[in-house]
């Protein structure tokens, strides 16, 4: 390791989560120390470099969410679907291809650079275990919308063993992968194609279940009434939602107002925590936890708001 080098330990982790280092469960502290967290700050020089680099790319003509994107979606999992079962249904096929490793990343606010190739899947790893850990200990099932290949529902399957797990999404490949995960890894999970535009209304959560979402809500733009109506009415004990979250950013910060730009320009999520916060003055939820902190150069996609219908 350089001068500049470091690893983030228990107690960093915990600052960033903005608990103490005791409030941590063993898991997590474990989880931590075998993570892969070199990394070093990206200052000066450097640093105008990637704003730059964020600029021009601010200046392209970028793709834009939305419902004609369901055919890109089917693509990317069937790749991980094939991945999946060549690798004998090893884990680590589960990690989409548009993760990038080795790139800098965003943290509290400011650019690092991760030494190890791994930073990027250990960090959001540790994130996601935490909310699990946190947050849904006392559940009776969790239901992940917008899954994906469900790579983030592994942590609920290894932190609680057995409790029934449900994984969704509207592009079909990622149910392949469900099935191959309960059939192969003896994992307890189901899935459903379900779209988040246009929520099935047959489908029923049982009481005390939670709810996650991670990166999907990002793709319903400005369309957000639809699904956050369907959650409310089904009233789970926790729901928490990882996101690039608009209302969380500081505009008068650099690399906030980038990341506005970027979340506009992308037609990304907009809008729902202002929701969230509407239904709070109204008594309808209560927030448990907001919090921001980890993304790639162009935004924080990994802000959290955690809530529960009162
Ligand atoms: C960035 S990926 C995140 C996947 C997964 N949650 C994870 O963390 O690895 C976004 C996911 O949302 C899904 N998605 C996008 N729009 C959706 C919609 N309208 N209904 C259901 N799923 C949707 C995509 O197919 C994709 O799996």
């Amino acid at each position: 390791m350089t001068a500049a080098t470091r690893s983030y330990e228990v107690a960093d982790i915990a600052r960033q989560l903005g608990v103490s280092p005791t409030d941590l469960p063993a898991q997590i502290c474990e989880l931590i120390r075998t993570s892969h967290l070199e990394h070093r700050p990206i200052e000066g020089r450097e640093r105008d470099a990637l704003i730059l680099r964020v600029i021009r790319e601010l200046e392209k003509p970028l793709e834009v969410a939305g419902e004609h994107r369901l055919p890109r979606w089917e693509m990317g999992w069937g790749e991980n679907l094939d991945a999946f079962i060549a690798s004998g249904y090893d884990f680590a096929a589960l990690v989409p291809k548009f993760v990038r490793p080795g790139e800098p990343v965003r943290i509290q606010g400011e650019y690092i650079q991760p030494i190890s190739t791994g930073f990027d899947v250990d960090y959001i790893r540790i994130l996601v275990t935490w909310l699990y850990a946190r947050y849904f200990d006392q559940t009776s099932e969790i239901h992940e919308f917008g899954c994906g290949t469900s790579q983030n529902l592994i942590p609920a399957a290894q932190l609680y063993p057995g409790r029934p797990l449900f994984g969704y999404d509207w592009a079909k490949p990622s149910q392949g992968i469900i099935d191959l995960l309960a059939e192969h890894r003896g994992i307890n999970i189901k899935g459903q194609v379900f779209d988040m535009f246009r929520p099935d209304p047959s489908v029923k959560l049982a009481p005390g279940a939670g709810v996650i979402t991670i990166g999907s809500l990002e793709q319903l733009g400005t369309k957000i009434d639809p699904f956050l109506d369907f959650l409310i009415e089904r009233r789970p004990a926790v729901v928490a939602n990882m996101d690039s979250f608009n209302e969380l950013y500081d505009p008068e910060h650099l690399p906030d107002a980038l990341a506005l730009r970027y979340d506009r320009k992308r037609g990304y999520l907009e809008g729902w925590v202002s929701k969230l916060r509407a239904l709070e003055a109204k008594g309808v939820i209560e927030f448990l936890d907001q919090r921001r902190g980890y993304g790639n150069i162009f935004h924080e996609g990994h802000g959290y708001v955690v809530w529960r219908v009162v």
